[in-house]
């Protein structure tokens, strides 16, 4: 079971960015800690960030035929983007949210999700551990 896992604008400054809320894991060891999820349930993973919302679209739609799933936070386009959603229900494919910080108790304007409705479910606020349960997820639902 191929996995695409997609990190939107500004996940790539994890560690520096904000540590109080985001954490100090930085990208690099967030992928890496995602690579051994993976590997314990059997999923591959390949990685896409960006912070283009045109170039995530772009990826979500190469993904079609070519993995099983995506597990994506698409960070600040997760409250502002049509064509994320758009794309993700224009695949089909199974698609899991994540946040890693508790987007549901910030500011007011990132209680609202436009990504949310395309995707099966999403967790939050369980920082990279998020990814873990959206992998989990993706691999149990397959079976
Ligand atoms: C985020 C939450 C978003 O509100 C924010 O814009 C991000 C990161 C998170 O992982 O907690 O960039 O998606």
């Amino acid at each position: 079971m191929n996995i695409l896992v997609i990190n939107g604008p500004n996940l790539n400054l994890l560690g520096l960015r904000e540590p109080a809320i985001y954490g100090r894991t930085t990208y690099t060891e967030l992928l890496a800690m995602i690579r051994a999820w993976a590997a314990d349930l059997d999923l591959t993973v390949d990685f896409f960030q960006s912070n283009h919302e045109g170039a995530l679209v772009d990826a979500i739609q190469s993904a079609y035929g070519r993995y099983d799933g995506i597990l994506i936070n698409p960070a600040a386009y997760t409250h502002t983007s049509i064509a994320i959603p758009d794309a993700l229900k224009a695949v089909g494919l199974p698609a899991v949210e994540v946040h890693l910080s508790d987007v549901m108790h910030r500011e007011p304007f990132r209680r609202l999700s436009y990504t949310a409705p395309a995707c099966e479910i999403t967790y939050y606020g369980l920082g990279p551990e998020g990814y873990k349960k959206g992998l989990e997820y993706l691999k149990k639902r397959q079976r």
